[in-house]
């Protein structure tokens, strides 16, 4: 085994399309944590987990390393949450929201470094962002929060590998606008909860978003040779 990949929110989106284009390479042992069912495929192994549960991250246990080369981490797997201004929040679910698309990356990549420090392979963690991390759109408070902490996280994690001279790489990337759940979720929100509804329907009804094969092609490709990129926060132009 060359690469071993591990990646969250297999079962849709995304994240099931990077772990489709992860498992074709003969060399590559990939697994996928969802709530739903992820993609049947030889080198594929999919662990069913909600990521939005505390108790269900302290209990997950990482593969072993085995002789790969190389050990991917992708946070892909996150909610929109509820989309209405603060106010008009539940509370329990902003509470779930925040654990799985804060919590569970700053877990993870803390469990992989932690498992894997005596393996020599280089370690890649790939976290999932969005320019929602840097704009403030109204009815996202819990999206667009979550996404700037996980490029907070990210910066600090590329920060740290430098210092201690690691071989560790730390990427924040921003798909861009993708055809995906996700995506379908947006353009169902309420014009009184989110004032820039039309935006989306916009891309949607002019064919502009993009295909997530595409995005996950692009990630693949940061993991393959994360030498050749500079930018630890970065956004992928498809
Ligand atoms: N689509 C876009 O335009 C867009 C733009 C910028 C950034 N992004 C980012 O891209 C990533 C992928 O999003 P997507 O568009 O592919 O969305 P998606 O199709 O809705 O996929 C989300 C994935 O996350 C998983 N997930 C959700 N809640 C979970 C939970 N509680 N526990 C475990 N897994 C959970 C889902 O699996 P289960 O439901 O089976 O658990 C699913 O596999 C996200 O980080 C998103 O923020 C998307």
């Amino acid at each position: 085994m060359s690469s071993l990949w591990i990646i969250t929110g297999t079962s849709s989106g995304l994240g099931k399309a990077l772990a489709i284009q992860a498992a074709s390479d003969d060399d590559a042992l990939v697994y996928g944590i969802a709530r739903r069912e992820g993609p049947v495929l030889p080198r594929y192994v999919h662990i069913h987990s909600d990521l939005s549960v505390a108790h269900n991250l302290l209990h997950l246990s990482l593969p072993e390393a085995g002789d790969a080369a190389r050990i991917i981490l992708v946070n892909n797997a996150a909610t929109l949450g509820q989309v209405a201004p603060i106010g008009e929040l539940d509370e329990a679910g902003i509470i779930g929201s925040y654990i799985l698309n804060v919590v569970a990356p700053h877990v993870l990549a803390n469990k992989l470094l932690r498992t894997y420090r005596s393996s020599e392979a280089k370690k890649i963690i790939i976290n999932i962002s969005s320019g929602a991390a840097t704009t403030p759109y109204d009815g996202w408070s819990i999206y667009s929060s979550s996404k700037a902490a996980l490029n907070m996280q990210t910066l600090i994690g590329a920060e740290e590998a430098g210092i201690r001279e690691d071989a560790v790489r730390f990427f924040a990337v921003a798909p861009g606008v993708l055809d995906t759940e996700m995506q379908a979720t947006v353009r169902r929100s309420a014009r009184e909860q989110f004032s820039r509804i039309s935006k989306f329907t916009a891309l949607f009804e002019e064919g502009k978003l993009a295909d997530p094969a595409k995005a996950a092609a692009k990630i693949i490709e940061i993991a393959a040779h994360p030498d050749d990129y500079s930018d630890t926060i970065c956004r992928l132009s498809l």
